[in-house]
């Protein structure tokens, strides 16, 4: 199994060739694509894109991020009952995704790790409580699970994780 040490992970520009980005999942490798430029050039999300350092155009994976707030409500109740009173404010990585050729040699992993170094970076300025995680299928609940992150709610596509809880 190779593992990638040497990755560059920047915000998407115009040197990432997006057109060839196939992941195993149409919707995600269309956001890529079609609407990641047009999302960072509105300020709605921050992509980013992992390539060899050798190989700039070569897109491996990429994720997004932005800002949300959770109803108190959504949360599990056992939990909600130890916060404050209002919405809850997170980070979001509502996409993320390994070309199919780069799956399974750890660039998943350091993409997840890579937002939230981004998140605990800038939760010192702008108060973040938890990581928050789109999944867009069980195969993508799965990877995220692996990593501690748990379900808000039993019908929500979307996973958490305090941030007081990561140890990277
Ligand atoms: C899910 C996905 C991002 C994983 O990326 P990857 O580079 O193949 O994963 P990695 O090699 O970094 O795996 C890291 C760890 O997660 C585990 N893992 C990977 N996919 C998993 C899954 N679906 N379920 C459970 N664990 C998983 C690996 O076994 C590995 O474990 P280890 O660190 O203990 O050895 C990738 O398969 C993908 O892009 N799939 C299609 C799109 C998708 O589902 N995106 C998810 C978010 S919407």
């Amino acid at each position: 199994m190779t593992e990638f040490q040497n990755l560059v992970i920047a915000p998407l520009n115009p040197v990432h060739d997006r057109t060839g980005f196939q992941c195993g999942v149409e919707a995600l490798d269309r956001y890529l694509k079609k609407q990641a430029k047009q999302d960072m050039k509105r300020r709605f999300s921050r992509v980013f894109v992992a390539s060899e350092p050798d190989k700039p155009k070569a897109v491996l994976g990429y994720y997004s991020l932005s800002t949300l707030s959770i109803e108190l409500k959504k949360l599990p109740a056992k939990l909600a009952r130890t916060l404050p009173k209002h919405p809850v404010p997170a980070a979001l990585i509502g996409r993320l995704a390994v070309s199919n050729a780069a799956q399974g040699q750890g660039i998943g992993k350091i993409l997840l790790a890579d937002a939230i170094k981004r998140t605990l970076g800038v939760s010192d300025q702008i108060a973040i409580y938890a990581m928050v995680v789109d999944a867009i299928d069980d195969n993508a609940a799965g990877f995220y699970k692996h990593f501690g992150f748990t379900r808000l709610s039993d019908d929500s596509p979307r996973l958490f994780l305090p941030l007081k809880s990561i140890r990277l």
